[in-house]
């Protein structure tokens, strides 16, 4: 890996230009931009990993690696490492069309800017728990600090054409201090985590400063139509901003476009993957270990946005008042553990063991666990495999931006034999994928009977819901999510 030095050099990353650059019709169908090639920088707190044939836990990682490794580009962020010495210069790898920079954190740095602004306040309030904020200035100042950083190491890499796409509430300041910098290039943001309504984002202290940041950006991305309309609404009520149509509108003196633009995968390369892993070793393991019982699964970062507790109640009053499933059913929670020092994550850590103990030691036979409970992650080849061989997904999160683990189960599926979606109406996925068993999931008998029923489902039902989403995640794929953000940032006049 190789490393280059501060500022004001003249620095160049070898990365060649993002091969083509579309927009997305009207109909759908893709058409080229005018217009020079121009590179695409990317930037995020995390990154996924460098080596080849790693996987990542988190939607933003696994879709921004699924999107740029068509385009190439540069893919700037944290290098995931907390280091005790002051940081000095970034990390430079470049792998194929993409070349990582990255940098380290402080301890400081990590606590302050990660652990605390960005996961103790950013995090919950946008998941519409303000109950769990706990917003301390020295964190803030931290937040504001470590954008900075980044926009100071990231300014010397930038040439005159490149498109900035900056990533999620961890970078809502960057592009502001980008334009500090004096960078002139259109920089976009996309926020991957829903956009919560006015009244709540007023309890952060600094909302105005914050939004004011946020105008600094060319192009602002949302995930759903309602995220989209809660930041019109804020801008309109509390800026007084103008609505100058096309998606445009007028604040701060300056023009701004917001959109919704609904994060996808890459259906082909999901179901190819989720056949090869049809009988691979492991997911052999998984059916002779299942022994002919369906098998119920849900896959989620260990992250209380996720409903992982209702989902384990819902599941316990499954078999408690349909007793005719006990034995026949399995249901497989895969949980990695994910911001295991913020003290919230290991609240939920240990309410679910108990849960899943709890469940366990009630319905348990010598040859039967109802709940397998597994807090680590598996690779995507792996996943795809366990997909396919479940009769049921259950992705009941209290509050998502999308959820991609949603789009994967069902391009995973067989289309002879394919499985049933259960799905919170407040994942942003729900917004597509009307076919699936919407369910609410503050109402945990709601999540068991749509267990039931997706249980009960004849095949014929299976496919005509299964065929109307693939057709969906076909239509939204992560192509279209570039194409369409990029080429509105491309269409960005500054
Ligand atoms: N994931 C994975 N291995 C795991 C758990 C999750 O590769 O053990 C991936 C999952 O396949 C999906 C992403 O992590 O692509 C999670 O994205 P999602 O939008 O569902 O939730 P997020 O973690 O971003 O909140
Ligand atoms: C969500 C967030 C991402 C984040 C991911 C994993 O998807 O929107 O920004 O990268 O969770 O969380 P982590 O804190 O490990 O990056």
């Amino acid at each position: 890996m190789s490393r280059i030095h501060g500022q004001g050099g003249q620095l160049e990353v070898g990365v060649r230009s993002v091969p083509e650059l579309f927009i997305r019709a009207q109909d759908g169908s893709p058409r080229r931009s005018s217009g020079p090639r121009r590179r695409l920088v990317v930037v995020s707190n995390r990154l996924a990993p460098v080596e080849r044939g790693k996987s990542s836990t988190g939607g933003l990682a696994v879709a921004v690696q699924t999107a740029l490794q068509k385009s190439g580009g540069i893919w700037f962020g944290w290098s995931g490492q907390v280091v005790s010495h002051a940081v000095e210069a970034p990390h430079i790898a470049p792998s194929g069309a993409l070349t990582y920079v990255t940098l380290d954190l402080s301890r400081q740095d990590y606590e302050e800017y990660y652990n605390g602004f960005a996961n103790r306040v950013l995090w919950p309030l946008f998941h519409f728990r303000a109950g769990l904020v706990e917003f301390r200035r020295q964190d803030l100042a931290g937040y504001l600090r470590v954008n900075r950083a980044f926009a100071t190491h990231l300014a010397p890499l930038l040439r005159q054409g490149d498109l900035v796409w900056a990533h999620d509430y961890h970078l809502i300041p960057l592009g502001c201090e980008l334009r500090r910098l004096g960078m002139e290039q259109p920089i976009g943001f996309f926020l991957h985590t829903p956009f919560p309504p006015t009244e709540l984002l007023r309890i952060l202290p600094n909302h105005r400063d914050m939004i004011r940041a946020l105008c600094d950006y060319d192009v602002i991305g949302f995930q759903t139509v309602h995220d989209l309309k809660s930041f019109r609404d804020y801008l309109m009520r509390e800026l007084g901003a103008q609505d100058l149509g096309g998606r445009r509108l007028r604040v701060f003196d300056r023009t701004i476009r917001a959109e919704a633009f609904p994060i996808g995968i890459d259906v082909d390369i999901v179901s190819n993957l989720a056949i090869a892993a049809a009988e691979s070793r492991q997911t052999r393991r998984l059916r002779e270990s299942l022994r002919a019982r369906a098998l119920m699964i849900g896959v989620d970062r260990l992250d209380y946005s996720k409903g992982l507790l209702a989902r384990f109640e819902a599941f316990e009053q499954l078999i408690e008042h349909f007793p005719e499933r006990r034995g026949q059913v399995t249901f497989m929670q895969i949980a990695p553990p994910s911001r295991s020092e913020v003290p919230e994550y290991l609240e939920i850590r240990r309410s679910l063991e108990a849960a899943a103990g709890h469940i366990n030691g009630r319905f348990a036979e010598f040859d039967w666990t109802p709940i397998r409970y597994l807090n680590k992650s598996f690779n995507h080849r792996t996943l795809a495999g366990f997909f396919r061989e479940s009769r049921i997904g259950v992705v009941t999160p209290l509050r998502d931006g999308m959820n991609l683990v949603a789009k994967e189960f069902v391009a995973s599926q067989n289309p002879a034999d394919p499985g049933v979606l259960v799905l919170s109406c407040f994942a942003g996925a729900a917004s597509e994928l009307g076919e699936a068993l919407i369910v609410n999931p503050f109402d945990r008998m709601e999540i068991t009977e749509a267990m039931e029923r997706g249980l009960s489902m004849s095949l014929e039902e299976r496919r005509e819901r299964w065929q109307a989403m693939m057709a969906t995640l076909r239509r939204n794929d992560i192509t279209a999510w570039r194409e369409n953000f990029v080429g509105a940032l491309s269409a960005a006049v500054r």
